[in-house]
């Protein structure tokens, strides 16, 4: 039998980051503006694409809707054009790849009056919550059902004849919720107010996206989303906004290793937070031509405490890589995860690094630094992997990370930068056995 060993990433600390470095797309942004796609039959083109796993699950989601994808990832550049749809039902294996799927369901209830997604096994909604989502269709006067098959597996599908503006107020500031009713509203016969809307940079560049495409949508990234329905959208042409997760990461990578890096195509007014609680640690942090510099060099770092807050408070993808760095901080930071229940995850494996976290609940307490040491770790989600691959470029000797397919979803050439700022890291090739 053939055995695949999965490429790795390997990290060998060779000193400080020092140089510049360019970020991509966003992959948050760009994961909707694809599914937005969905809402007409003309040709749309998105500009700074990042080339990541997700996005080709999108794209692969979108032609098995019946969407024609052109992808020219060298000019990250992608154009749709959902001439008609052929299934209003989402590939089980697609979905279950990518949790974000569930974004192309308000566009094709919109477009064809009917969407279905299933769900993986068991009761599906308490576990991995769309409640908010679907609150939002019915809302809008769509019936919700849920279904099983044969095998267990669970079709949410939600169906309307014509979809009625509505005023809907968000529980919880839920991003893929905000963005879902906004598509659907966008088609919808009147107004649709959304009330505790998520304020995510991300939701503005939709709202952008889909005035270009013909919608009137104000409000978006406040806490009023005001959307007038219209009877059809047409194709646009839009530029993705900087990745700001991808940004903070690096601003880590040169905090952690003490390093001095600017930091290229970011918007510091999407980081806030992040630049706040790095100067508060005693990192140098200034406007650079065409970018931010972030100075570690100095070394006389505080502890200092984080709790993840939606947007505009401290984004929870990263508080895994800010983790990383407090490891290597001398005193006792707390960190306090408010939007996820069951994401910390990267301590075990920071722990076997040599870090001194421990976890009560949704509250993290890390006894920092103690030198990092290198070790055989797996990347348990995206963001746990690149507090990885930073802990590994502080740690002494060799670091090993497994699963890294899990970065390969949202990070776009997260090796070749590194290398680039002088990182001693390396991905190895998949290994076929016999
Ligand atoms: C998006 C981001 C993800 C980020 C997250 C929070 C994308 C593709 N992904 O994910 O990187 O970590 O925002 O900033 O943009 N919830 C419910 N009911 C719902 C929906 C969500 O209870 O119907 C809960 C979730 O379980 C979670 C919280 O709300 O605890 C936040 O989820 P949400 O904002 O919806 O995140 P995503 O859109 O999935």
């Amino acid at each position: 039998m053939k055995e695949t060993i999965l490429p790795k990433i390997l990290v060998n600390n060779q000193g400080s980051l020092m140089g510049r470095v360019e970020v991509s797309g966003s992959k948050n942004a760009v994961l909707p503006l694809l599914a937005a796609t969905l809402l007409t039959d003309e040709t749309c083109v998105l500009d700074g694409v990042p080339n990541l796993r997700d996005v080709d699950v999108m794209c692969r989601l979108l032609e098995f809707f019946g969407a024609e994808v052109t992808m020219d990832p060298a000019a990250s550049r992608i154009e749709v054009r959902a001439g008609s749809i052929a299934t209003n039902i989402a590939q089980q294996d697609l979905v279950k790849s990518m949790r974000a799927s569930i974004v192309a369901m308000g566009p094709l209830l919109a477009r064809t009056g009917q969407a279905g997604i299933p769900l993986p096994g068991g009761c599906a909604i308490g576990e991995r919550p769309i409640d908010l989502h679907l609150k939002g269709f019915a809302a809008l006067g769509a019936e919700i059902r849920c279904d099983k098959d044969e095998s267990g597996d669970i079709l949410v599908s939600a169906s309307a004849s014509h979809l009625i503006g509505a005023e809907v107020y968000l529980d919880f500031a839920s991003v893929g919720a905000t963005e879902n009713i906004m598509m659907a509203a966008a088609l919808a016969e009147g107004t649709t107010v959304i009330e505790n809307p998520a304020q995510e940079p991300e939701i503005v560049d939709l709202a952008n996206f889909l005035n270009r495409m013909g919608a009137h949508i104000r409000g978006a990234g406040t806490d009023n989303i005001r959307i007038e329905g219209v009877s059809r959208l047409h194709g646009a042409e839009h530029t993705v906004i900087p990745d700001r997760i991808e940004a903070a990461t690096f601003m880590l990578a040169a905090a952690i290793t003490r390093g001095d890096v600017v930091i290229e195509n970011m918007l510091s007014n999407h980081v806030v937070p992040v630049i706040a609680k790095l100067k508060e640690c005693g990192i140098r942090i200034e406007e650079d031509y065409n970018g931010l510099r972030v100075d570690a060099t100095r070394n006389d770092f505080r502890a200092t405490n984080i709790k993840t807050i939606p947007y505009p408070g401290f984004p929870t993808d990263v508080q895994p890589q800010f983790m990383a760095f407090l490891s290597t901080v001398p005193g006792r930071s707390i960190v306090i995860e408010t939007v996820f229940e069951n994401r910390f995850m990267h301590i075990r494996e920071l722990n076997m690094m040599n870090a001194c976290i421990t976890e009560d609940g949704r509250r993290a307490v890390i006894k920092g630094g103690a030198k990092l040491t290198g070790a055989h770790v797996r990347a348990t989600d995206l963001r746990a992997g690149a507090a990885l691959v930073l802990a590994g470029l502080a740690a002494e000797g060799v670091t090993e990370i497994s699963d890294i397919y899990h970065i390969d979803r949202g990070y776009d050439g997260f090796v070749s930068k590194l290398a680039g700022l002088g990182a001693g890291i390396t991905r190895t090739k998949p290994e076929h056995k016999i």
